[in-house]
C-alpha cells in the first residue's frame, strides 16, 4: 500500500532513533556488565532488546507503505561515562521518544493512516514504562545517594 510521504517520514525518524537507542543500550548493558552490576545489565539489555523490537515493527510497517527503510543513519548516541551519567542520557534519550511518538501518532491521524497510528502508539506505551523506569532510577539516586543505588544492583 503506497504510504502518505509525511507518514514514511516520521516512522525514519523514529526508526533512525531506536538504531540510536539499540547502540547506547548496548553499550550501557555491557558496561553495567563489565563492572558487575547484573541488575542494571540486565534491566538496560531488556530495554534494548525492546528497542530492537520497536525498530523491526517500523521497518515492516515502512516497507508496507512502499517505502525505503533508512537503516544507515548516523546514530546520535550519548554514552554515559559512570551509571548517574547513564541513567541521566538515557532518559533524555526516552523524553524525546515520548516526545517523537506522540507528534508521530499525531502525524498518523491527520494522514488518515489508523494502521500506523496504532504500531506508533503501542511503541509509545513501552516508551512511557521506559521513562518511567528511569526517572524511579532517578529519583532513588536521590534518596539513596550512588552509593547505597549501586550496592543493590550487584
Ligand atoms: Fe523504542
Ligand atoms: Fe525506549
Amino acid at each position: 500500500m503506497k504510504g502518505d510521504p509525511r507518514v514514511i517520514a516520521v516512522l525514519n525518524d523514529a526508526l533512525q532513533a531506536e538504531l540510536t537507542a539499540i547502540s547506547q543500550y548496548f553499550v550501557h548493558t555491557e558496561l553495567c556488565e563489565n563492572w558487575k552490576y547484573g541488575k542494571l545489565h540486565k534491566l538496560i539489555r531488556d530495554r534494548a532488546i525492546q528497542e530492537m523490537k520497536h525498530a523491526e515493527k517500523l521497518i515492516g510497517r515502512i516497507i508496507y507503505l512502499e517505502g525505503i527503510p533508512m537503516v544507515n543513519p548516523p546514530l546520535k548516541m550519548t554514552i554515559g561515562k559512570d551509571v548517574p551519567l547513564m541513567v541521566k542520557n538515557d532518559t533524555a534519550l526516552e523524553v524525546g521518544a515520548v516526545a517523537r511518538y506522540n507528534k508521530g501518532v499525531a502525524v498518523a491521524v491527520k494522514a488518515g493512516d489508523e494502521g500506523t497510528r496504532e504500531i506508533l502508539e503501542g511503541i509509545l506505551k513501552d516508551e512511557e514504562v521506559h521513562l518511567l523506569e528511569l526517572e524511579a532510577q532517578q529519583t532513588q539516586l536521590g534518596q539513596m545517594g550512588l552509593e547505597n543505588f549501586l550496592s543493590v544492583q550487584v
